[in-house]
């Protein structure tokens, strides 16, 4: 079989570096060229050393891409809408890692990240989540991939909408995050001695991937939703947590809520329900699942009242970005969905 070719704009971020890692573990692909500006022409494992013997690429300036087959882009929020209509002329399909074309419409864009430069491009983009959107993202050229944050939200939370099991206004997520979220640009927040070892609030109301939750889960209520983020900045360079807190509307047991996650997730090869009775790993835990395109799944229903706690982990470097985006990709070309993406993890780590 002849191999697709793929090109990375913005190959030299912590996304780009995953991509990387992933695609040239992945039998059906070339990687052709991997953008980087103040890298270029330098080889792609000065900025991820751990690809060292395994490739001699080296990486290209944006201006120098040539036509491929699928175009990935891992540049920062705010940048790809400028630069769209050109991606769109070196390949024929394309996944964009950053928040550009994740809202389909115009008015929640701007509320959220303000002015778009190329409205008329959000409709055509599907949103990067397999598992809710299998069908579309194997039917279009066009997919951007869920913010890290919001991906682990949503597939923890959509057996709970889909079924129409909640009060659809009273969700509320404690989202805990690893530093790599952050991208690898510095700042003062970032820096060693100001991020390390903390426990910071970052963001409790208004966190912006609240907006693609929403527009995701609202699909599947009548009435309006209202999801209630609250962002947490911790010891952990990579991984998310997200403990979502709810109430039932009718008083189903522990079981019931159980056999619903199991029939709406039983043919995802990258969702694990985590129900262990014993060992220390009871509940989903982001550390297990460095390097893996899983998103592990847990609950527990208050014996006190109808709270339900749905705990969710991903690696928001692999099923938070990169390994979402090679699902898609593997979808959007007929292969395999799970093909290059079968890491395991590490235990212990
Ligand atoms: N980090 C995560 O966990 C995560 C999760 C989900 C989604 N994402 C999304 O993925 C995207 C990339 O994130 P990241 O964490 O990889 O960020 P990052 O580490 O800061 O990487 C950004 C990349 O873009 C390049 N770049 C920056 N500005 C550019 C410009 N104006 N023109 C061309 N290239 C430019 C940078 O390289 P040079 O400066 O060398 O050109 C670098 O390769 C973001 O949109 C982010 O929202 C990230």
């Amino acid at each position: 079989m002849k191999k697709i070719s793929v090109s990375i704009i913005g190959a030299s971020g912590y996304a780009g570096g995953e991509l990387l890692r992933i695609l040239l573990n992945h039998p059906n692909v070339e990687i052709a060229q991997a953008t980087s500006r103040k890298f270029a022409k330098f080889p792609v494992t000065v900025a991820h050393p751990n690809l060292r013997g395994l490739t001699n690429l080296k990486f290209s300036k944006v201006e120098d891409l040539k036509k491929c087959d699928i175009l990935f882009i891992g540049l920062p929020n705010g940048v790809s809408q400028k630069n769209m209509d050109g991606y769109m002329k070196i390949a024929p399909k394309i996944i964009d890692l950053g928040a550009d074309f994740r809202l389909n419409n115009l008015e929640n864009y701007e509320n959220w990240y303000g002015k778009h430069e190329m409205p008329e491009l959000l409709q055509k983009f599907i949103y990067g989540i397999a598992e809710l959107h299998r069908e579309k993202i194997r039917n279009t050229n066009y997919v951007a991939c869920a913010g890290c944050e919001a991906t682990c939200s949503i597939l923890t939370l959509y057996p709970l909408f889909k079924n129409n099991l909640i009060y659809p206004q009273n969700v509320f997520i404690d989202a805990k995050l690893g530093s790599s979220a952050a991208g690898g640009k510095p700042s003062l927040s970032t820096h060693h001695p100001e991020r390390s070892g903390v426990v910071r609030s970052y963001m409790p109301t208004m966190h912006r991937h609240t907006a693609e939750i929403e527009q995701e889960l609202k699909t599947f209520s009548d009435t309006n939703i209202q999801v209630n983020v609250s962002a947490t900045a911790i010891e952990m360079v990579r991984g998310i947590l997200v403990t979502c807190q709810t109430f039932l509307k009718e008083d189903l047991s522990e079981l019931d809520i159980w056999q619903i996650y199991r029939r709406t997730y039983e043919n995802e090869p990258f969702i694990r329900l985590i129900n262990d009775k014993v060992g220390v790993y009871r509940f989903p835990e982001p550390k297990l699942l460095s390097g893996t395109n899983f998103c592990d799944i847990g609950l527990q229903k208050d014996k006190r009242s109808n709270r339900l706690v749905v705990v969710g982990a991903i690696d928001n470097l692999v099923k938070g970005t990169a390994g979402q985006a090679v699902q898609a990709m593997n979808l959007m070309f007929g292969f395999d969905e799970e093909l290059g993406l079968g890491f395991p993890g590490l235990h212990p780590i």
